[in-house]
């Protein structure tokens, strides 16, 4: 029991470690609400910014997360009050710091951009169903955040990487053409769909 009791804690402690020596959390930054980039909720919309450091300072890494889409008027009000909001994001993986487990992009910028529309980061108009308002500003919240970026120095970037997964995927395939136009011709620009193509159902 003692030994089960030990292993268990040096299961948390190693994983706590590995956790701290593979990222950071970060925390969002908020847009203006009168740009109208607002999540389906109406509370502004966000993003995370990891600025970018020696040979890595003008290479930026814009990655859309997933978290499915709302389909129905009911659904997406309960989704517009079930969406995480505020809350610092850990940055690992493709997104961590860290030399060693990440060599091609830990010393680039990193953004991301908070995924509140329900809508894979498309839409620019506003309904009220049944009393509630809902937003459906996920274009919006994309140009407003991409109008930021460039201002801190993505307008100058060498490389610049769209990613998303799931329905951050389909929304790194719809706004690829839109990023690179956003971007001076000399910069390298590509995009990466993670598991981004829904099969009708
Ligand atoms: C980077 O990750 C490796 C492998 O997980 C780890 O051994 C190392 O301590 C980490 N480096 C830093 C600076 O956190
Ligand atoms: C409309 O809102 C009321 C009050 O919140 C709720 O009881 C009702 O179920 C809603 N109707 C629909 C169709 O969502
Ligand atoms: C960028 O490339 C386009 C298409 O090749 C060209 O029309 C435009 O003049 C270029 N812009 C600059 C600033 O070089």
């Amino acid at each position: 029991m003692k030994t089960k009791l030990i292993l268990l804690l040096l299961f948390f402690v190693f994983q706590l470690t590995t956790l701290t020596s593979n990222g950071v959390y970060v925390n969002p930054t908020f847009v203006q609400p009168d740009t109208g980039a607002v999540c389906l909720s109406g509370k502004p919309a966000s993003y995370y910014f990891l600025q970018g450091f020696g040979k890595g300072i003008h290479n930026w890494l814009v990655f859309l997360p997933g978290g499915g889409w709302c389909a129905t008027p009911g659904y997406c009000i309960k989704y517009a009050n079930n969406t995480p909001f505020g809350i610092p994001v850990y940055f690992g993986t493709i997104l961590n710091n860290n030399k060693t487990t990440n060599p091609d992009f830990f010393d680039w910028n990193k953004v991301v951009i908070t995924y509140c529309d329900g809508s894979s980061f498309t839409g620019n108009s506003h309904t009220i169903y049944n009393g509630t308002n809902l937003y459906f500003k996920g274009a919006r919240i994309f140009d407003v955040v991409m109008q930021e970026l460039l201002q801190k120095g993505m307008g100058m970037a060498q490389n610049a990487l769209l990613a998303g997964s799931s329905a951050g995927g389909v929304a790194a395939t719809l706004h690829c053409d839109r990023f690179h136009n956003l971007l001076p011709n000399a910069t390298r620009v590509k995009c990466l769909s993670d598991a981004g193509y829904f099969f009708p159902s």
